[in-house]
């Protein structure tokens, strides 16, 4: 694999060889272009292969076995754990694995329940954890369900009462009112690193000042983040990340809670069962330590091993080559999206202050129209809610179009979005 060239500019002709899907003709004679990396990633022929090998070569119950495949099989899974989590600057035992972001998010909120539930009989819970009515939850009105669902449920339970930071109409997050927001009843703040419909970029250290500043715990929902930047867990200023696999080239099925050692330490778990448990009898259990005590049951072991070569494939090319080549995208869609007429832009117009994700409205047309015609001619962009219902209300749109890039992305890519869209507006006699 050769990923750059003698420039040191990255080859993206090479690296789209390394996509299986990107050379098959997958409608009406075409090939695939694929603008729809926010909501899950392509995968290359080493991730493929990767998970595919554990199942041919090595496949068995991981952390359970005493002979020799299992042993394989348990370094393989391990040696993942630990590739991840020096992609994002923590130790091992600091990531666990789980089904998907949104599963991580809820680990955390489950636990901050059981936490309180359990108080109830338990003097040793942590205090930390422990929701009382009146105390506050602070999310943002830009964050996916994944992150807002979990947090009201919790807020349900427990009588915690959920707060948020709105949105301007620009698309990006209004911080003037933090200081109010973020308070002495302020005992978690969950929010996304990187919108998912607008691409806009969270300021993170205003947020990690303002809930270190009244001991609020920061969890950073990273699903849009850590495929597309270089993210260190330790700039972020935060408790717990959590992100999925699938966004950044690797399997469906896994994803990642990233959190430091202490707090990992005075979490409850959230899903029991085998292989989180230190002793059990009839009348009751003690758990392992963390990663193993929020990992019930028989783990994702071929997943992670996928994601772990997905992470070592990023980690060739660079996270910061990933970030500029996207850039460089970015800006080619953004000045061409603003030079077509009837084209309305949601969230930040200047590549330097967001991510590769655009969402876009065309003048009197129905976004799923839009994506109709656009793939027709092979380009595959979301058109919908996104998951974020709550940023479609603040747009007063039900749903938008969304392009969103990744490495395996060139310019001919977002050429053919930007002609296509000239031909959507022609196809509806709107030009
Ligand atoms: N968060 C995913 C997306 O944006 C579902 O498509």
């Amino acid at each position: 694999m050769t990923l750059t060239d003698s420039k040191f500019k990255l080859d993206i002709k090479q690296i789209q060889l390394d996509f299986p899907i990107l050379s098959r003709e997958v409608r009406n004679n075409r090939k695939l272009i694929y603008l729809d990396s926010a909501a899950t990633s392509q995968k290359p022929q080493v991730v493929i292969d990767a998970q595919n090998n554990f199942y041919e070569t090595i496949n068995s119950g991981v952390h359970r076995g005493a002979y020799y495949l299992a042993e394989l099989a348990t370094d393989a899974h391990e040696h993942a754990r630990e590739v991840i989590a020096n992609f994002v600057n923590l130790k091992p035992n600091e990531i666990v694995f789980t089904k998907n972001a949104t599963e991580s998010l809820n680990l955390l909120s489950y636990s901050f329940l059981n936490a309180t539930l359990k108080s109830k009989n338990d003097p040793t819970i942590d205090k930390r954890l422990i929701l009382k009515p009146g105390d506050e939850i602070l999310v943002t009105e830009l964050e996916h369900h994944a992150n807002l669902v979990p947090w009201q449920e919790l807020c349900l339970k427990t009588g915690a009462v959920l707060k948020w930071i709105p949105i301007t109409d620009e698309g990006v997050l209004d911080y003037s009112k933090i200081d109010s927001l973020i308070n002495s009843r302020t005992k978690i703040v969950a929010i996304s690193h990187m919108s998912n419909v607008l691409g806009s970029i969270t300021d993170l250290d205003l947020i990690s000042k303002a809930s270190k500043s009244v001991g609020a715990f920061l969890f950073v929902d990273a699903c849009q983040s850590v495929p597309h930047i270089p993210v260190d867990f330790h700039k972020l200023g935060a408790d717990a990340i959590a992100w999925s696999g699938h966004k950044m080239l690797g399997p469906l099925g896994i994803g990642l809670l990233g959190a430091t050692e202490e707090l990992l330490e005075i979490m409850p778990p959230f899903i029991s069962g085998g292989s989180m448990i230190e002793t059990v009898t009839m009348s009751k259990s003690t758990f392992a330590k963390a990663p193993k005590k929020f990992e019930a049951g028989t783990p994702p072991a071929a997943e992670a091993v996928g994601l772990g070569a997905a992470v070592e494939y990023l980690q060739k090319i660079g996270m910061e080559n990933v970030h500029n080549h996207e850039r460089h995208l970015t800006k080619l869609m953004l000045d061409g999206l603003k030079e077509i007429k009837g084209v309305t832009i949601y969230g930040p117009v200047d590549d330097r202050d967001r991510g590769s994700t655009v969402s876009f409205a065309l003048d009197g047309l129905h976004p799923h129209d839009v994506g109709q015609v656009l793939d027709d001619m092979g380009i595959a962009v979301r058109v919908g809610n996104h998951c974020a219902r709550p940023i479609m209300d603040k747009l007063k749109v039900q749903s938008t179009t969304r392009a969103s890039t990744y490495i395996y992305n060139d310019d001919s890519d977002i050429h053919a979005l930007l002609e296509g869209i000239d031909e959507v507006f022609r196809f509806f006699g709107k030009k």
